[in-house]
């Protein structure tokens, strides 16, 4: 049976208005155009679907039986461009996240004031380390990742948002603390922690010492910036962390930045997703925030330097 949509459209108007005239009209149609299609559909059905009583036209029992067709169809359908409509909205979609441990700091702010502006969007944050990450970009299984350098294998748009400068941390006894351009040959007698394999900041401090010429002693290795930050504060070593991830501690007289020569190292965050992924509405708009945010932030810091 080939029976189209329009077809259901004009013929729904027709019986809705009981002329052919009148539907014509509402649909911007000539009258023949109506009746054609009309007689299309009787002759998919294989019956009548209108009898002429006097003036007057009616709906034949088959009539009556496309009828309740054809609004069942046009309700099924307004209900699905609903939905698309939703998915297309920012407002009510759903927006997966993964962000490096070391950005956390930064995207938690972030979120809270997204999630402000956006209160229906439906938000899922995954922590995690670099390697970690990568794998969600791999697996599609995250529309926005917020990381450091974005690998070069994987087809991926990336756009640097912020610098991440890492830095050694001390507790406020050690006694390069307060010392100026410390040489870097220092950092050899020094024992450090050490993230986990897999993480950004532990390769870009591995490849940091190694391009240095310098192999610091490593105590214990651990998985996160937090465990890293109490473990240098209660005098286990010494740490290389983000420089973002430290500003409470060190605020608060609990870390010491270092001043060591060569330092800090420069790593930078992208914004970053599938190349020819079409992003939703929610992860466009979060993709902005993020790239604003940053802007912001970054001005803030600049006029803050200027003023001290
Ligand atoms: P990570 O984060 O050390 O937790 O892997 C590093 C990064 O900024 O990519």
């Amino acid at each position: 049976m080939h029976l189209t949509f329009r077809q259901l459209q004009v013929f729904e108007c027709v019986a809705r208005q009981r002329s052919f005239t009148r539907a014509a009209r509402e649909l911007h149609l000539s009258q023949p155009a109506v009746s054609m299609q009309v007689k299309q559909l009787e002759n998919a059905v294989g019956l009548p679907l209108f009898e002429q009583l006097g003036k007057q036209i009616h709906l034949t029992d088959a009539g009556e039986v496309v009828l309740g067709l054809s609004r069942r169809v046009d309700g099924e359908l307004r209900e699905a461009m609903e939905a698309i409509e939703a998915l297309k909205g920012v407002e009510s979609g759903r927006l997966r996240i993964a962000v490096a441990t070391t950005v956390n700091y930064f995207a938690a702010r972030l979120l809270s004031r997204f999630c402000s502006q956006y209160p229906r969007v439906r938000v899922s944050l995954d922590v995690t380390n670099r390697q970690a990450v990568l794998h969600r970009l791999e697996e599609n299984s995250a529309d926005i990742v917020l990381m450091g350098q974005p690998p070069a294998g994987l087809d991926v748009e990336a756009e640097h948002f912020m610098d991440n400068p890492l830095v050694v941390i001390a507790p406020p006894n050690h006694s390069l603390v307060g010392r100026r351009r410390v040489p870097l040959a220092a950092l050899a007698q020094e024992t450090f922690l050490i993230r986990e394999p897999g993480s950004g900041t532990r390769s870009a401090m591995e490849r940091f010492f190694a391009e240095k010429g310098i192999t610091p002693r490593i105590s214990v290795e651990m998985t996160s910036n937090e465990a890293i930050k109490q473990s240098v504060e209660a005098g286990l070593g010494l740490g290389v962390v983000s420089k973002h991830t430290v500003e409470l501690e060190c605020g608060a007289g609990r870390l010491e930045v270092l001043d060591i020569k060569s330092f800090p190292i420069r790593r930078k965050w992208f914004v970053v997703h599938r190349q020819g992924k079409r992003l939703s509405s929610a992860a466009t708009a979060f993709r902005e925030f993020v790239l604003n945010e940053a802007k912001q932030v970054t001005r803030r810091g600049k006029s803050r330097k200027r003023h001290h």
